[in-house]
C-alpha cells in the first residue's frame, strides 16, 4: 500500500516551500522595520501552557489539540494510569500562549523596560475538519508586542499587518480589515451576562453547541458558523455599546491613530475572534478571492491579562497571526505568486566520459564562486544533457569536450540565440561576468 500524507496536512513542495520563503523574508522586511526581533519557541509545550493561555471552553482547546506522549507516558496510559502532569504535552495550536510563557520565563518583558517585540513563522498543529485552507498542520507568521499599553502600539501592529500584505502583493482592495473592542475585566463581565441571558432567551433559535456556550462561554456564540445562529446573534447586544470609558476611550484612539495613517478598516461590533485571551482591540483581515468559507488571512488583537496567567507581573501585550497557506491560495487567484523557481545560470555539459571530470571542476568552482550552476549526474549524452539544461531553464551551456581540454577552455553558448563563445577554464570572472548580465530570476 502506497503511504501519504496524514489527512488534514500538506507536504510542502519546491513551489510551496519557495512562496513560504518569499513570505518569510517580505515578513523579515517589514518587520524589523518596527523594531521586531525573530524567536523560537518549542512545537510542543506543557499542555497547561494553551490550556491557561487559549482558555478552557475554546473550540482550539477543548477540541482541536493534539497531544503529544512520550513513550512512558503511554505506557502508563496503556496501564489504566494517567500520564504525570509534566508528561501532558501537545503540539501548539498557535504561537501566542508559547511566547508568552517565553517571555515570562526568561524575564523579557521587565517593568519599565521598552516592549519586546517578537515574530515568528512556523507550523501550527489543529484538529480541525480539513477544507480548502483549512488543514491540520498549517503554518503561521506571528508577531506579539509585550510590554506596551497604548492604543498606539495596537494601531502600530495592525499598520504593520497590512503593510506586510503589501508587500506579499496582495493589493489592499482585496482585503477587508475588520476591527472591534472586546472591552476589558471592567465591563466584560456584565456584557457576558447579558449575552448568556440573551442566549437563553433566544435559545430555540440556536444550535445545541451555542445554546451549550450559554453557560461555558456565552461570547462564543458570536462565532458560530451556523447561518439560523448568526441571524439570531445580529440582534443580541453589542460589546462596542457597553464599553467602559476607559475601553471605549481606548477603542477610539486606535481607531484615530489608523485613520491618520490612511488605514482603511471596518467597524465589525460582532467580531470576537476564537481565543480566550483577548481584550480591548480585536481585528481580523479577510480576503475576497481564492478561499470561500475560510477567508480570514490573518487576525490578532490586544491580550492585557496573558502574562500574568503565566505567572508574569501583570504585562499588557497584543499581536496577531497571518495564516500562509491560505495567504498563497488568494496569491494565487488574484495574479499569482511574485517568485519564480531559482533556474540555474549555467549548465556544464560534458561531451564525453573524458571531460566529465572537468566539467565537475568546472561546476565546483563556479558555484563556490556564488554562481547557479547544474550538471547531468546520469551519464547522459550530450544531445540529451542540452535537453536537460532547456528544461531547467539554464541560460547558458558551458560545454567540455576533447577540443576544449586540449586548449583549456570551454565553449559557452547561449540558449536564447545560439551564439557561442570560448572561455578559458580558469577564468571564473569572465563566466561571473557573462552569465550576470542575464536578467535574474527573484
Ligand atoms: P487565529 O485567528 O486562530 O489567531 O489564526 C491566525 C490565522 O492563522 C488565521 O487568520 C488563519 O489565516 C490561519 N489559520 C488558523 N487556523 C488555520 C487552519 N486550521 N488551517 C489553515 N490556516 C489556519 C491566532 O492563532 C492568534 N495566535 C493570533 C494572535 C497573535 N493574536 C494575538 N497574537
Amino acid at each position: 500500500m502506497q503511504l501519504r500524507a496524514p489527512r488534514g496536512t500538506n507536504d510542502l513542495l519546491p513551489a510551496s516551500a519557495q512562496a513560504f520563503d518569499f513570505l518569510e523574508q517580505a515578513a523579515h522586511r517589514v518587520f524589523s522595520r518596527y523594531g521586531y526581533r525573530l524567536v523560537e519557541t518549542p512545537l510542543f509545550e506543557s499542555t497547561e501552557v494553551f490550556v491557561r493561555g487559549i482558555g478552557e471552553a475554546t473550540d482550539v482547546v477543548g477540541k482541536e489539540m493534539f497531544s503529544v506522549l512520550s513513550p512512558q507516558a503511554l505506557a502508563r496510559l496503556c496501564d489504566g494510569s494517567a500520564p504525570k502532569a509534566d508528561e501532558q504535552l501537545t503540539l501548539r495550536p498557535e504561537g501566542t500562549a508559547g511566547v508568552a510563557r517565553a517571555v515570562v520565563e526568561h524575564g523579557l518583558a521587565a517593568s519599565g523596560a521598552a516592549p519586546a517585540k517578537l515574530w515568528y513563522r512556523g507550523s501550527m498543529f489543529r484538529h480541525e475538519r480539513p477544507q480548502k485552507g483549512r488543514l491540520r498542520q498549517f503554518h503561521q507568521i506571528g508577531a506579539e508586542c509585550i510590554g506596551a499599553a497604548s492604543p498606539s502600539a495596537d494601531a502600530e501592529a495592525i499598520i504593520m499587518l497590512m503593510r506586510f500584505f503589501e508587500e506579499a502583493g496582495l493589493a489592499s482592495s482585496l482585503l477587508r480589515l475588520l476591527v472591534n473592542s472586546m472591552g476589558d475585566e471592567n465591563c466584560r463581565p456584565a456584557f457576558r451576562e447579558e449575552v448568556r441571558a440573551f442566549i437563553l432567551e433566544a435559545a430555540d433559535g440556536l444550535c445545541d453547541e451555542c445554546r451549550r456556550r450559554a453557560d461555558t462561554n456565552p461570547l462564543r456564540a458570536f462565532d458560530c458558523k451556523s447561518p439560523t445562529c448568526k441571524e439570531v446573534m445580529a440582534a443580541a447586544p453589542r460589546i462596542t455599546e457597553r464599553l467602559c470609558d476607559e475601553c471605549a476611550g481606548h477603542y477610539e484612539a486606535v481607531k484615530a491613530r489608523l485613520d491618520a495613517a490612511g488605514i482603511v478598516y471596518e467597524e465589525q461590533p460582532l467580531l470576537v475572534r476564537g481565543l480566550d485571551y483577548y481584550t480591548r482591540t480585536v481585528f481580523e483581515v479577510q480576503v475576497d478571492v481564492g478561499l470561500g468559507a475560510q477567508n480570514a488571512i490573518g487576525g490578532g488583537g490586544r491580550y492585557d491579562g496573558l502574562i500574568a496567567q503565566f505567572g508574569g507581573k501583570p504585562t499588557p501585550g497584543l499581536g496577531f497571526a497571518v495564516g500562509l497557506e491560505r495567504i498563497v491560495l488568494a496569491l494565487e487567484a488574484s495574479g499569482g505568486i511574485p517568485v519564480s523557481p531559482l533556474a540555474p545560470q549555467l549548465f556544464v555539459a560534458a561531451v564525453d566520459a573524458d571531460s566529465r571530470a572537468a566539467a565537475f571542476a568546472l561546476a565546483c568552482r563556479l558555484r563556490d564562486a556564488g554562481m547557479r550552476v547544474e550538471l547531468d549526474h546520469q551519464d547522459r549524452s550530450l544531445k540529451s544533457q542540452f535537453k536537460l539544461a532547456d528544461k531547467s531553464a539554464a541560460p547558458w551551456v558551458a560545454v567540455i569536450g576533447p577540443n576544449e581540454l586540449t586548449v583549456g577552455s570551454a565553449t559557452l553558448r547561449s540558449m536564447s540565440e545560439g551564439a557561442e563563445q570560448q572561455v578559458r577554464l580558469d577564468a571564473t570572472e569572465d563566466f561571473a561576468r557573462i552569465v550576470n548580465t542575464m536578467k535574474e530570476g527573484l
